[in-house]
């Protein structure tokens, strides 16, 4: 068990970058021949240059042809413009409120379930399905359909591999392991066929009747949007919540400061994704020959933008490893920035509060199982807990 900032359990991998190699603002990894950008300013010149720095990454990864399309994370230029334009119109700030109502009704029926108990897997019991459900009824997959899911975002977060381009003989990392998101898409695909003659008051429905300057977006970019909804939606809030639980466990004297006042609550959710950011990192490839950080990339270089690292920059964060919900300002990378920022910050940020606040009301007393403590998924591109045991007891 590594203790890292306080934190039982929790995955080294994305810390010991900037503990261990301060000065290393940028550099190539030279085992996976992979350049790292480790330092805040560094990454944002990274990702607020998408000319130079593209998310066309399957230039230099081999990615399933049917997730090349309209597939927004790994979109570049105009075509991103366009479609994230489209899907803009549909999934606004505004419509996440709309769920709110929703998302707190989901949240009491999942803590009823565990209510009489004296202890409970927040992971199991709470952060994973609520995440997945919400998503779910979004885009109005039935709820018995659900388990489905689970299993094949399991499936593709499984057995995930670091990319590396060591010996490979056309230049390009092996695909990497998606083996859930064929299902995934045939699914999908089935549900948009079906919205097109039977439309309904669903994310999906809106997505095939949306239209900007006369356009419409065709099945496979519905469907692919979907996809990359589930993909970088549902996983990343769930750990978001875990991790939020988590720092109030590691910091109780926050957890006191919280629960007596719960304006407290977006700083705690804001400084648990600084220290525990869900997406740890994100890539590009270079598109031309470029300075960053003292270092000279050539073009068509892999690089990976370590948002964790980043979020410790001490250049920009004062006491970096120091739990701070009161920091102000707090421009953690969590949710990336530039054209790529987060679609999706709204409504994690809703489920966090709304997850957060009921916990807090349900439960007074609410700590770690010392018998019995968390574990973190193994991927180094991710940081959260696939098991939470929570003791609900008071301390005798
Ligand atoms: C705590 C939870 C979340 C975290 C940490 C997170 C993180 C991120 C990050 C870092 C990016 C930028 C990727 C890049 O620059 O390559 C991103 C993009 C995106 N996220 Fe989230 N996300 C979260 C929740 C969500 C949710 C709930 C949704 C939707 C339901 C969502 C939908 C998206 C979409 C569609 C994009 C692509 C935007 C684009 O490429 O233009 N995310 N997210």
């Amino acid at each position: 068990m590594v203790a890292v900032a306080g934190i039982r359990g929790a995955h080294p991998s994305q810390f010991w970058l900037r503990e261990e190699k301060p000065a290393d603002v940028v550099a190539l990894d030279p085992v996976t021949k992979v350049w790292g950008v480790y330092g805040h300013a560094e990454s944002l010149q990274v990702l607020n240059a998408p000319a130079t720095f593209s998310s066309e990454v399957q230039r230099k990864v081999a990615v399933d042809e049917r997730l090349n399309v309209a597939n927004l994370l790994q979109m570049d230029g105009a075509p991103h413009t366009r479609l994230r334009k489209m899907v803009s119109r549909v999934f606004t700030p505004k419509s996440v409120t709309g769920l709110e109502p929703r998302i707190v009704e989901l949240t009491g029926e999942l803590l009823d379930r565990v209510a009489g108990h004296d202890k409970f897997d927040m992971v199991e019991d709470l952060a994973y399905p609520l995440p997945l459900i919400v998503i779910a009824e979004l885009l109005g997959v039935p709820g018995e359909d659900r388990p489905l899911f689970q299993q094949w975002v399991d499936m593709m977060f499984r057995d995930h591999k670091e990319i590396s381009l060591a010996e490979t003989e056309e230049g390009k990392a092996p695909q990497a392991n998606l083996g859930g998101a064929a299902e995934v898409l045939r699914y999908v695909s089935e549900h948009v066929a079906e919205r097109r003659v039977r439309p309904r008051d669903d994310l999906l429905t809106r997505l095939v009747e949306t239209e900007v300057d006369g356009e419409r977006l065709t099945d496979a970019e519905v469907v692919n949007f979907g996809f990359v909804l589930l993909l970088s939606g549902y996983v990343t809030t769930t750990m978001l919540l875990g991790n939020a639980v988590l720092c109030l466990d590691a910091f109780p004297e926050w957890q006191a400061r919280t629960r007596a006042d719960r304006s407290l609550i977006p700083g705690v959710i804001e400084e648990s994704l600084r220290m525990l950011p869900p997406f740890t990192a994100v890539s590009r490839v270079t598109t031309e020959d470029v300075e960053l950080g003292g270092q000279h990339i050539p073009a068509d270089e892999m690089v990976m933008v370590w948002l964790a690292a980043a979020n410790r920059d001490e250049r920009v964060f004062r006491d970096p490893h120091t739990f701070d919900p009161a920091r102000d300002p707090n421009h953690h990378l969590s949710f990336g920035r530039g054209i790529h920022f987060c679609l999706g910050a709204p409504l994690a940020r809703a489920e966090g509060r709304i997850a957060l606040n009921m916990l807090l009301d349900r439960f007074p007393h609410l700590r770690t199982d010392p018998e019995d403590g968390p574990t973190f998924r193994d991927i180094a591109i991710m940081t959260g807990v696939d098991r939470l045991p929570l003791l609900i007891t008071p301390e005798y």
